[in-house]
Protein backbone atom coordinates (compact mmCIF):
# COMPACT_ATOMS: atom_id res chain seq x y z
CA UNK A 1 0.00 0.00 0.00
CA UNK A 2 1.14 3.35 -1.10
CA UNK A 3 -0.36 6.49 1.26
CA UNK A 4 0.69 10.22 -0.11
CA UNK A 5 -0.31 13.23 0.98
CA UNK A 6 -2.10 14.35 -1.72
CA UNK A 7 -5.74 14.82 -2.47
CA UNK A 8 -6.10 15.84 1.34
CA UNK A 9 -5.58 11.91 1.87
CA UNK A 10 -3.74 12.82 5.71
CA UNK A 11 -4.93 16.50 6.58
CA UNK A 12 -8.78 16.24 6.06
CA UNK A 13 -8.68 12.50 5.83
CA UNK A 14 -7.00 9.46 7.93
CA UNK A 15 -5.74 12.22 9.84
CA UNK A 16 -9.26 12.63 12.03
CA UNK A 17 -7.84 16.11 13.13
CA UNK A 18 -11.57 18.40 12.60
CA UNK A 19 -9.47 21.97 12.83
CA UNK A 20 -7.81 22.93 9.48
CA UNK A 21 -4.81 25.65 10.09
CA UNK A 22 -4.36 25.04 13.72
CA UNK A 23 -1.70 27.07 14.59
CA UNK A 24 -2.40 30.60 12.38
CA UNK A 25 0.87 29.16 10.03
CA UNK A 26 -0.40 28.55 6.88
CA UNK A 27 -0.37 32.47 5.90
CA UNK A 28 3.49 32.30 6.03
CA UNK A 29 5.02 33.69 8.96
CA UNK A 30 5.04 37.42 7.44
CA UNK A 31 2.30 39.61 9.66
CA UNK A 32 -0.53 40.27 9.06
CA UNK A 33 -1.36 37.05 6.84
CA UNK A 34 -3.90 35.41 5.49
CA UNK A 35 -5.64 33.08 8.39
CA UNK A 36 -7.71 30.95 5.74
CA UNK A 37 -9.67 29.32 6.67
CA UNK A 38 -10.49 31.15 9.58
CA UNK A 39 -13.00 33.66 9.42
CA UNK A 40 -14.44 36.03 11.92
CA UNK A 41 -17.70 36.28 13.31
CA UNK A 42 -19.10 40.06 13.53
CA UNK A 43 -18.35 43.20 11.40
CA UNK A 44 -15.45 45.61 11.31
CA UNK A 45 -17.17 47.82 14.21
CA UNK A 46 -16.90 44.79 16.21
CA UNK A 47 -14.29 42.97 16.26
CA UNK A 48 -10.86 43.23 14.60
CA UNK A 49 -8.61 40.08 14.11
CA UNK A 50 -5.07 40.26 13.28
CA UNK A 51 -2.02 37.81 13.51
CA UNK A 52 1.34 38.43 14.91
CA UNK A 53 4.43 36.86 16.56
CA UNK A 54 3.59 36.65 20.36
CA UNK A 55 3.35 32.91 20.32
CA UNK A 56 4.64 30.62 23.28
CA UNK A 57 5.98 28.24 20.87
CA UNK A 58 9.56 29.04 19.47
CA UNK A 59 9.03 26.72 16.23
CA UNK A 60 5.50 28.36 15.46
CA UNK A 61 5.64 31.61 16.38
CA UNK A 62 2.77 33.38 14.61
CA UNK A 63 -0.56 33.79 16.93
CA UNK A 64 -4.13 34.81 16.86
CA UNK A 65 -4.76 38.60 18.29
CA UNK A 66 -8.37 38.83 18.43
CA UNK A 67 -9.73 42.29 19.66
CA UNK A 68 -13.33 42.80 20.90
CA UNK A 69 -14.41 46.71 20.04
CA UNK A 70 -17.57 46.27 21.04
CA UNK A 71 -19.14 47.65 24.13
CA UNK A 72 -22.93 45.89 23.62
CA UNK A 73 -22.18 43.16 21.72
CA UNK A 74 -24.38 41.25 19.19
CA UNK A 75 -26.29 38.49 21.21
CA UNK A 76 -23.82 34.82 20.83
CA UNK A 77 -20.89 37.98 20.36
CA UNK A 78 -18.47 38.21 18.07
CA UNK A 79 -15.34 35.74 17.55
CA UNK A 80 -14.14 33.44 14.87
CA UNK A 81 -14.65 29.98 13.69
CA UNK A 82 -13.03 27.39 11.67
CA UNK A 83 -15.01 25.26 9.48
CA UNK A 84 -12.16 22.63 9.01
CA UNK A 85 -11.61 20.86 5.90
CA UNK A 86 -14.37 21.42 3.84
CA UNK A 87 -16.70 21.24 6.84
CA UNK A 88 -16.57 18.95 10.11
CA UNK A 89 -18.76 15.88 10.52
CA UNK A 90 -20.17 16.14 14.21
CA UNK A 91 -22.69 13.29 15.16
CA UNK A 92 -24.85 12.91 17.37
CA UNK A 93 -23.49 11.92 20.98
CA UNK A 94 -20.35 11.32 20.48
CA UNK A 95 -17.18 13.28 22.12
CA UNK A 96 -15.07 15.93 20.80
CA UNK A 97 -12.13 16.68 22.65
CA UNK A 98 -11.08 20.53 22.05
CA UNK A 99 -7.11 22.03 23.25
CA UNK A 100 -6.17 25.27 22.49
CA UNK A 101 -3.82 28.26 24.06
CA UNK A 102 -5.24 31.81 24.64
CA UNK A 103 -3.55 34.73 26.79
CA UNK A 104 -5.85 37.45 28.08
CA UNK A 105 -4.98 40.55 29.96
CA UNK A 106 -8.28 40.88 31.43
CA UNK A 107 -10.81 37.84 32.90
CA UNK A 108 -13.05 36.92 30.19
CA UNK A 109 -15.81 33.98 29.12
CA UNK A 110 -15.21 32.69 25.96
CA UNK A 111 -17.97 30.37 23.78
CA UNK A 112 -16.39 27.65 22.29
CA UNK A 113 -19.34 25.76 19.99
CA UNK A 114 -19.74 23.37 17.53
CA UNK A 115 -22.44 25.16 15.14
CA UNK A 116 -23.63 24.52 11.52
CA UNK A 117 -21.61 26.29 8.82
CA UNK A 118 -24.48 29.08 8.93
CA UNK A 119 -23.82 29.09 12.86
CA UNK A 120 -27.80 28.87 13.21
CA UNK A 121 -27.95 25.39 14.88
CA UNK A 122 -25.40 25.03 17.55
CA UNK A 123 -24.89 21.23 18.12
CA UNK A 124 -22.51 21.75 21.44
CA UNK A 125 -21.54 24.78 23.22
CA UNK A 126 -19.31 25.56 26.41
CA UNK A 127 -18.36 28.48 28.60
CA UNK A 128 -14.73 28.61 28.94
CA UNK A 129 -13.46 31.14 31.27
CA UNK A 130 -10.02 32.87 31.06
CA UNK A 131 -8.18 33.87 33.45
CA UNK A 132 -6.64 37.65 33.15
CA UNK A 133 -3.00 37.19 32.96
CA UNK A 134 0.08 37.73 30.81
CA UNK A 135 1.03 34.29 30.71
CA UNK A 136 -0.56 31.62 28.02
CA UNK A 137 -3.18 28.98 29.25
CA UNK A 138 -3.63 25.63 27.90
CA UNK A 139 -7.44 24.37 27.97
CA UNK A 140 -8.75 21.27 27.54
CA UNK A 141 -12.71 20.81 27.01
CA UNK A 142 -14.94 18.18 25.87
CA UNK A 143 -17.51 18.82 23.72
CA UNK A 144 -20.71 16.25 23.63
CA UNK A 145 -22.54 16.38 20.08
CA UNK A 146 -26.56 16.83 20.54
CA UNK A 147 -27.25 16.42 16.70
CA UNK A 148 -25.76 15.45 13.46
CA UNK A 149 -24.35 17.41 11.39
CA UNK A 150 -21.60 16.90 8.44
CA UNK A 151 -20.52 20.13 7.11
CA UNK A 152 -20.22 21.83 10.73
CA UNK A 153 -17.89 24.76 12.22
CA UNK A 154 -16.15 25.41 15.62
CA UNK A 155 -16.55 28.86 16.47
CA UNK A 156 -15.30 30.48 19.61
CA UNK A 157 -17.31 33.97 20.72
CA UNK A 158 -17.00 36.68 23.36
CA UNK A 159 -19.22 39.28 24.35
CA UNK A 160 -16.93 41.27 26.81
CA UNK A 161 -14.76 44.59 25.12
CA UNK A 162 -10.69 43.21 25.28
CA UNK A 163 -8.27 41.35 23.87
CA UNK A 164 -7.52 37.46 23.77
CA UNK A 165 -4.77 36.15 21.95
CA UNK A 166 -5.67 32.32 20.20
CA UNK A 167 -2.94 29.51 19.44
CA UNK A 168 -2.44 25.62 18.53
CA UNK A 169 -6.45 25.26 18.32
CA UNK A 170 -7.22 21.47 18.21
CA UNK A 171 -11.04 19.43 17.76
CA UNK A 172 -10.43 15.79 17.27
CA UNK A 173 -12.97 13.46 17.85
CA UNK A 174 -12.65 10.62 21.14
CA UNK A 175 -13.16 7.49 18.78
CA UNK A 176 -10.31 7.01 16.66
CA UNK A 177 -8.47 3.88 15.53
CA UNK A 178 -7.09 2.44 18.37
CA UNK A 179 -6.67 5.97 19.99
CA UNK A 180 -4.12 6.90 17.90
CA UNK A 181 -5.60 9.96 15.57
CA UNK A 182 -6.68 8.18 12.28
CA UNK A 183 -10.14 8.00 10.90
CA UNK A 184 -11.84 4.52 12.01
CA UNK A 185 -13.84 3.92 8.77
CA UNK A 186 -10.98 4.76 6.24
CA UNK A 187 -8.24 2.70 8.17
CA UNK A 188 -10.83 -0.95 8.22
CA UNK A 189 -10.94 -0.13 4.35
CA UNK A 190 -7.34 -0.39 4.49
CA UNK A 191 -7.51 -3.15 7.06
CA UNK A 192 -9.50 -4.98 4.32
CA UNK A 193 -6.73 -5.19 2.00
CA UNK A 194 -4.77 -6.55 4.67
CA UNK A 195 -1.63 -4.57 3.53
CA UNK A 196 1.78 -6.19 3.49
CA UNK A 197 3.70 -2.72 3.51
CA UNK A 198 3.25 0.72 3.52
CA UNK A 199 5.16 3.30 1.78
CA UNK A 200 4.70 6.60 3.05
CA UNK A 201 4.57 9.94 2.73
CA UNK A 202 4.96 10.09 -1.30
CA UNK A 203 5.58 10.44 -4.10
CA UNK A 204 6.53 13.92 -4.83
CA UNK A 205 4.94 15.06 -1.83
CA UNK A 206 8.56 14.18 -0.63
CA UNK A 207 10.48 16.28 -3.16
CA UNK A 208 8.27 19.35 -2.77
CA UNK A 209 8.51 21.92 -6.14
CA UNK A 210 11.15 23.59 -4.16
CA UNK A 211 13.64 21.93 -1.12
CA UNK A 212 12.54 24.45 1.04
CA UNK A 213 8.68 22.92 0.92
CA UNK A 214 9.41 19.17 0.92
CA UNK A 215 8.91 16.92 3.94
CA UNK A 216 10.67 17.25 7.13
CA UNK A 217 10.72 13.91 9.79
CA UNK A 218 12.02 16.04 12.03
CA UNK A 219 9.88 19.00 12.14
CA UNK A 220 6.83 16.92 11.93
CA UNK A 221 7.92 14.72 15.48
CA UNK A 222 7.07 15.65 18.93
CA UNK A 223 4.05 17.02 20.89
CA UNK A 224 1.94 18.50 18.18
CA UNK A 225 1.65 21.87 18.80
CA UNK A 226 5.55 22.31 18.30
CA UNK A 227 5.31 21.56 15.06
CA UNK A 228 5.38 24.39 12.40
CA UNK A 229 3.56 22.30 9.93
CA UNK A 230 4.60 23.16 6.19
CA UNK A 231 2.97 23.89 2.46
CA UNK A 232 3.51 21.21 -0.07
CA UNK A 233 3.70 23.05 -2.78
CA UNK A 234 3.45 20.08 -5.32
CA UNK A 235 -0.27 19.62 -4.10
CA UNK A 236 -0.64 22.96 -3.32
CA UNK A 237 -1.97 22.85 0.60
CA UNK A 238 -1.07 23.38 3.83
CA UNK A 239 -0.70 20.81 6.83
CA UNK A 240 -0.37 21.25 10.22
CA UNK A 241 2.24 17.94 10.10
CA UNK A 242 -0.12 16.53 12.40
CA UNK A 243 0.14 13.08 10.66
CA UNK A 244 4.11 13.58 11.08
CA UNK A 245 6.94 11.00 10.91
CA UNK A 246 6.10 8.90 13.69
CA UNK A 247 1.96 9.12 13.51
CA UNK A 248 3.06 7.26 9.77
CA UNK A 249 5.34 4.70 11.66
CA UNK A 250 2.41 3.94 13.99
CA UNK A 251 0.14 3.77 11.13
CA UNK A 252 2.20 0.67 9.31
CA UNK A 253 2.05 -0.55 13.01
CA UNK A 254 -1.38 -0.45 13.41
CA UNK A 255 -2.20 -2.11 9.74
CA UNK A 256 0.17 -4.78 10.21
CA UNK A 257 2.09 -3.72 7.14
CA UNK A 258 5.90 -3.16 6.84
CA UNK A 259 6.65 0.62 7.05
CA UNK A 260 8.46 1.85 4.13
CA UNK A 261 10.12 5.37 4.80
CA UNK A 262 10.95 6.93 1.40
CA UNK A 263 13.27 10.03 2.75
CA UNK A 264 14.35 13.34 0.48
CA UNK A 265 17.66 13.16 -0.96
CA UNK A 266 18.19 16.98 -0.84
CA UNK A 267 16.37 16.85 -4.22
CA UNK A 268 13.18 18.59 -5.31
CA UNK A 269 11.40 19.20 -8.54
CA UNK A 270 13.46 22.36 -9.34
CA UNK A 271 16.15 22.50 -6.84
CA UNK A 272 18.91 19.93 -5.78
CA UNK A 273 21.62 20.07 -3.28
CA UNK A 274 24.83 19.01 -4.53
CA UNK A 275 26.70 15.57 -3.55
CA UNK A 276 29.89 18.16 -2.04
CA UNK A 277 27.08 19.10 0.57
CA UNK A 278 25.26 16.30 1.09
CA UNK A 279 26.48 15.32 4.61
CA UNK A 280 23.62 17.01 6.69
CA UNK A 281 21.00 15.31 4.70
CA UNK A 282 22.84 11.84 5.62
CA UNK A 283 23.50 12.50 8.91
CA UNK A 284 19.64 13.99 8.81
CA UNK A 285 18.49 10.71 7.33
CA UNK A 286 20.20 8.58 9.87
CA UNK A 287 18.86 10.01 12.97
CA UNK A 288 15.50 9.47 11.25
CA UNK A 289 16.22 5.83 11.71
CA UNK A 290 17.76 6.19 14.96
CA UNK A 291 14.32 7.34 15.73
CA UNK A 292 12.34 4.86 14.69
CA UNK A 293 14.83 1.96 15.49
CA UNK A 294 17.23 2.84 18.24
CA UNK A 295 16.57 1.84 21.62
CA UNK A 296 14.66 4.42 24.05
CA UNK A 297 17.95 5.17 25.40
CA UNK A 298 19.79 6.62 22.33
CA UNK A 299 19.08 10.06 21.06
CA UNK A 300 16.52 10.28 19.35
CA UNK A 301 15.13 6.80 20.28
CA UNK A 302 14.08 8.85 23.26
CA UNK A 303 12.21 10.92 21.62
CA UNK A 304 10.09 8.30 20.29
CA UNK A 305 9.87 6.64 24.20
CA UNK A 306 8.64 10.15 25.02
CA UNK A 307 6.16 10.22 22.71
CA UNK A 308 4.69 6.86 23.61
CA UNK A 309 6.63 4.11 21.43
CA UNK A 310 9.38 2.62 23.55
CA UNK A 311 9.62 -0.28 21.34
CA UNK A 312 11.40 0.39 18.26
CA UNK A 313 9.54 0.62 14.98
CA UNK A 314 10.71 -2.07 12.63
CA UNK A 315 11.70 0.31 9.61
CA UNK A 316 13.46 -2.48 7.05
CA UNK A 317 12.81 -0.30 4.02
CA UNK A 318 13.79 3.28 2.87
CA UNK A 319 13.61 4.58 -0.61
CA UNK A 320 16.65 7.30 -1.48
CA UNK A 321 14.24 9.59 -3.09
CA UNK A 322 11.27 9.20 -5.54
CA UNK A 323 11.19 9.68 -8.98
CA UNK A 324 14.74 11.73 -9.24
CA UNK A 325 16.53 9.19 -11.43
CA UNK A 326 18.59 10.77 -14.03
CA UNK A 327 18.78 14.18 -12.12
CA UNK A 328 22.04 15.76 -11.81
CA UNK A 329 23.03 14.83 -8.37
CA UNK A 330 20.86 11.55 -7.92
CA UNK A 331 23.48 9.03 -8.58
CA UNK A 332 26.35 10.83 -6.67
CA UNK A 333 23.49 12.15 -3.58
CA UNK A 334 22.36 8.45 -3.67
CA UNK A 335 25.78 6.64 -3.14
CA UNK A 336 26.44 8.56 -0.22
CA UNK A 337 22.93 7.85 1.32
CA UNK A 338 23.19 4.16 0.53
CA UNK A 339 26.95 3.31 2.19
CA UNK A 340 26.14 5.83 4.81
CA UNK A 341 22.95 3.50 5.80
CA UNK A 342 24.19 0.43 4.96
CA UNK A 343 27.55 0.70 7.34
CA UNK A 344 25.11 1.67 9.95
CA UNK A 345 22.07 -0.39 8.85
CA UNK A 346 23.38 -3.41 6.98
CA UNK A 347 19.77 -4.81 7.38
CA UNK A 348 17.94 -2.23 5.57
CA UNK A 349 17.17 -2.80 1.91
CA UNK A 350 17.44 0.17 -0.05
CA UNK A 351 15.26 1.10 -3.16
CA UNK A 352 16.74 3.08 -6.11
CA UNK A 353 14.46 5.03 -8.55
CA UNK A 354 16.24 4.38 -11.63
CA UNK A 355 14.15 1.33 -13.35
CA UNK A 356 15.82 -2.03 -13.72
CA UNK A 357 13.34 -4.00 -15.48
CA UNK A 358 15.09 -3.14 -19.17
CA UNK A 359 18.47 -2.64 -18.00
CA UNK A 360 20.52 -3.58 -15.29
CA UNK A 361 21.50 -0.61 -12.66
CA UNK A 362 24.50 0.81 -12.51
CA UNK A 363 24.83 0.86 -8.92
CA UNK A 364 24.15 -0.85 -5.52
CA UNK A 365 20.77 -1.26 -4.42
CA UNK A 366 18.41 -4.13 -3.03
CA UNK A 367 15.00 -3.03 -4.75
CA UNK A 368 14.82 -0.50 -7.42
CA UNK A 369 11.36 1.78 -8.20
CA UNK A 370 8.83 1.46 -11.03
CA UNK A 371 5.77 3.71 -11.66
CA UNK A 372 3.41 3.57 -14.20
CA UNK A 373 0.38 5.48 -15.01
CA UNK A 374 -1.06 4.79 -18.27
CA UNK A 375 -4.41 4.41 -20.63
CA UNK A 376 -5.74 0.99 -20.17
CA UNK A 377 -4.99 -0.79 -23.23
CA UNK A 378 -1.54 0.31 -22.52
CA UNK A 379 -1.14 -0.76 -19.25
CA UNK A 380 -3.16 -4.12 -20.21
CA UNK A 381 0.02 -5.14 -22.92
CA UNK A 382 2.32 -4.34 -20.03
CA UNK A 383 1.58 -6.89 -18.09
CA UNK A 384 4.59 -8.70 -19.58
CA UNK A 385 7.10 -6.12 -18.60
CA UNK A 386 9.16 -7.98 -16.16
CA UNK A 387 9.03 -11.45 -18.90
CA UNK A 388 12.26 -10.56 -19.89
CA UNK A 389 13.95 -9.04 -16.91
CA UNK A 390 17.20 -10.01 -15.56
CA UNK A 391 17.12 -12.45 -12.86
CA UNK A 392 20.16 -11.28 -10.96
CA UNK A 393 20.47 -8.18 -9.21
CA UNK A 394 18.00 -5.93 -7.48
CA UNK A 395 14.32 -6.76 -7.49
CA UNK A 396 11.57 -4.47 -8.97
CA UNK A 397 8.97 -2.57 -6.17
CA UNK A 398 6.16 -1.62 -8.82
CA UNK A 399 5.13 1.32 -6.09
CA UNK A 400 3.10 3.16 -8.11
CA UNK A 401 0.28 2.10 -11.04
CA UNK A 402 -2.78 2.55 -12.09
CA UNK A 403 -4.83 3.91 -15.15
CA UNK A 404 -5.10 6.92 -15.47
CA UNK A 405 -6.54 10.44 -17.87
CA UNK A 406 -7.77 9.04 -21.05
CA UNK A 407 -10.03 6.80 -19.70
CA UNK A 408 -9.62 6.37 -16.41
CA UNK A 409 -12.19 9.02 -15.06
CA UNK A 410 -13.00 8.59 -11.32
CA UNK A 411 -12.53 5.22 -11.77
CA UNK A 412 -13.82 2.61 -14.13
CA UNK A 413 -13.99 -0.79 -14.81
CA UNK A 414 -11.97 -1.16 -17.86
CA UNK A 415 -8.88 0.43 -15.81
CA UNK A 416 -9.39 -1.82 -12.90
CA UNK A 417 -9.54 -4.48 -15.82
CA UNK A 418 -6.46 -3.50 -16.90
CA UNK A 419 -4.87 -3.27 -13.66
CA UNK A 420 -5.46 -6.77 -13.12
CA UNK A 421 -4.02 -8.02 -16.44
CA UNK A 422 -0.86 -5.82 -15.63
CA UNK A 423 -1.09 -8.03 -12.03
CA UNK A 424 -1.15 -11.04 -13.51
CA UNK A 425 2.20 -10.09 -15.00
CA UNK A 426 3.50 -9.20 -11.90
CA UNK A 427 2.51 -12.48 -10.48
CA UNK A 428 3.95 -14.44 -12.54
CA UNK A 429 7.25 -12.39 -12.49
CA UNK A 430 6.88 -12.70 -8.39
CA UNK A 431 10.45 -13.95 -8.64
CA UNK A 432 11.63 -10.83 -9.41
CA UNK A 433 8.87 -8.38 -8.89
CA UNK A 434 8.52 -8.19 -4.66
CA UNK A 435 6.57 -5.75 -3.78
CA UNK A 436 3.63 -3.06 -5.48
CA UNK A 437 1.10 -1.14 -4.63
CA UNK A 438 -1.93 1.16 -6.51
CA UNK A 439 -1.27 5.07 -6.35
CA UNK A 440 -2.78 7.05 -5.43
CA UNK A 441 -4.94 5.50 -2.45
CA UNK A 442 -7.09 8.35 -1.30
CA UNK A 443 -9.16 11.33 -2.93
CA UNK A 444 -11.22 14.01 -0.96
CA UNK A 445 -13.97 14.54 -2.61
CA UNK A 446 -13.41 18.34 -2.58
CA UNK A 447 -9.81 18.59 -3.57
CA UNK A 448 -9.84 16.05 -6.62
CA UNK A 449 -6.19 16.83 -8.09
CA UNK A 450 -5.19 13.57 -9.04
CA UNK A 451 -7.82 11.06 -10.33
CA UNK A 452 -8.48 8.40 -10.68
CA UNK A 453 -7.66 7.09 -6.92
CA UNK A 454 -8.53 3.78 -4.99
CA UNK A 455 -10.82 5.31 -2.14
CA UNK A 456 -13.02 8.16 -2.73
CA UNK A 457 -14.27 9.88 1.02
CA UNK A 458 -15.68 13.39 2.29
CA UNK A 459 -16.15 14.10 5.37
CA UNK A 460 -18.33 11.51 6.77
CA UNK A 461 -18.68 8.57 4.13
CA UNK A 462 -16.26 6.73 1.98
CA UNK A 463 -16.07 3.90 -0.87
CA UNK A 464 -13.87 2.30 -3.13
CA UNK A 465 -13.15 2.88 -6.87
CA UNK A 466 -13.17 -0.48 -9.20
CA UNK A 467 -9.07 -0.28 -8.74
CA UNK A 468 -9.87 -1.01 -5.00
CA UNK A 469 -11.86 -3.50 -5.29
CA UNK A 470 -9.75 -4.79 -8.01
CA UNK A 471 -7.16 -5.00 -5.32
CA UNK A 472 -9.42 -6.87 -2.98
CA UNK A 473 -10.30 -9.48 -5.54
CA UNK A 474 -6.20 -9.92 -6.16
CA UNK A 475 -5.61 -10.11 -2.50
CA UNK A 476 -8.12 -12.91 -1.47
CA UNK A 477 -6.94 -14.56 -4.67
CA UNK A 478 -2.79 -14.71 -4.41
CA UNK A 479 -1.77 -16.23 -7.50
CA UNK A 480 0.73 -18.90 -6.58
CA UNK A 481 1.27 -21.20 -9.35
CA UNK A 482 0.94 -21.17 -13.22
CA UNK A 483 -0.49 -23.95 -15.08
CA UNK A 484 1.00 -23.68 -18.97
CA UNK A 485 -2.01 -23.87 -21.28
CA UNK A 486 -2.75 -23.90 -24.83
CA UNK A 487 -6.23 -23.37 -26.54
CA UNK A 488 -6.28 -23.91 -30.41
CA UNK A 489 -9.02 -22.97 -32.60
CA UNK A 490 -9.79 -24.40 -36.10
CA UNK A 491 -12.23 -21.40 -36.30
CA UNK A 492 -10.87 -18.86 -38.15
CA UNK A 493 -13.14 -15.21 -37.51
CA UNK A 494 -14.58 -14.00 -34.52
CA UNK A 495 -13.83 -16.31 -31.64
CA UNK A 496 -16.74 -18.60 -30.48
CA UNK A 497 -17.01 -21.01 -27.64
CA UNK A 498 -17.76 -24.01 -28.98
CA UNK A 499 -14.46 -24.13 -31.32
CA UNK A 500 -12.11 -23.80 -28.40
CA UNK A 501 -10.74 -26.73 -26.78
CA UNK A 502 -8.86 -25.81 -23.61
CA UNK A 503 -6.18 -28.11 -21.63
CA UNK A 504 -4.12 -27.52 -19.21
CA UNK A 505 -1.02 -29.39 -18.08
CA UNK A 506 -3.60 -31.48 -15.45
CA UNK A 507 -6.33 -31.27 -18.13
CA UNK A 508 -7.96 -29.33 -14.58
CA UNK A 509 -10.01 -26.29 -16.15
CA UNK A 510 -10.29 -24.52 -12.89
CA UNK A 511 -6.83 -24.25 -12.25
CA UNK A 512 -5.89 -22.59 -15.71
CA UNK A 513 -3.84 -18.97 -14.77
CA UNK A 514 -1.99 -18.44 -17.92
CA UNK A 515 -2.58 -19.36 -21.22
CA UNK A 516 -1.68 -18.91 -24.86
CA UNK A 517 -4.59 -18.18 -27.51
CA UNK A 518 -3.96 -19.66 -31.06
CA UNK A 519 -6.81 -18.48 -33.28
CA UNK A 520 -7.07 -20.17 -36.49
CA UNK A 521 -3.50 -19.68 -38.03
CA UNK A 522 -3.11 -15.56 -36.82
CA UNK A 523 -0.39 -14.67 -34.49
CA UNK A 524 -0.25 -16.22 -31.17
CA UNK A 525 -2.57 -14.13 -28.43
CA UNK A 526 -2.03 -14.05 -24.55
CA UNK A 527 -5.11 -14.74 -22.87
CA UNK A 528 -5.27 -14.09 -18.84
CA UNK A 529 -7.46 -16.45 -16.84
CA UNK A 530 -8.15 -16.07 -13.15
CA UNK A 531 -9.50 -18.94 -11.63
CA UNK A 532 -10.46 -19.35 -7.99
CA UNK A 533 -9.60 -22.61 -5.94
O1 LIG B 1 0.77 9.21 -7.26
C1 LIG B 1 0.83 10.53 -7.70
C2 LIG B 1 2.23 10.95 -8.11
O2 LIG B 1 2.65 10.24 -9.22
C3 LIG B 1 3.30 10.69 -7.09
O3 LIG B 1 3.41 11.73 -6.18
C4 LIG B 1 4.54 10.60 -7.91
O4 LIG B 1 5.49 9.72 -7.35
C5 LIG B 1 4.06 10.16 -9.25
O5 LIG B 1 4.53 10.99 -10.25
Amino acid sequence: MFFEEINHAGAGGIWAELVSNRGFEAGGLHTPSNIDPWSIIGDDASIFVATDRTSCFSRNIIALRMEVLCDECPAGGVGIYNPGFWGMNIEDGKTYNLVMYVKSAEAADLTVSLASSDGLQKLASVTVPVAGTSNWTKVEQKLIAKGTNRTSRLQITSNKKGVVWFDQVSLMPSDTFKGHGFRTELISMLLDLKPRFLRFPGGCFVEGEWLRNAFRWRESIGPWEERPGHFGDVWHYWTDDGLGYYEFLQLSEDLGAAPIWVFNNGISHNDEVSTAAIAPFVKDVLDSLEFARGSANSTWGSVRAAMGHPEPFPVKYVAIGNEDCGKKYYLGNYLKFYNAIRESYPDIQMISNCDGSSKPLDHPADLYDFHVYTDSKTLFNMKGTFDKTSRTGPKAFVSEYAVWRTDAGRGSLLGSLAEAAFLTGLEKNSDIVQMASYAPLFVNDNDQTWNPDAIVFNSWQQYGTPSYWMQKFFRESSGAMIHPITISSSYSGSLAASAITWQDSRNSFLKVKDCELRVGHREPHDLCVRASG
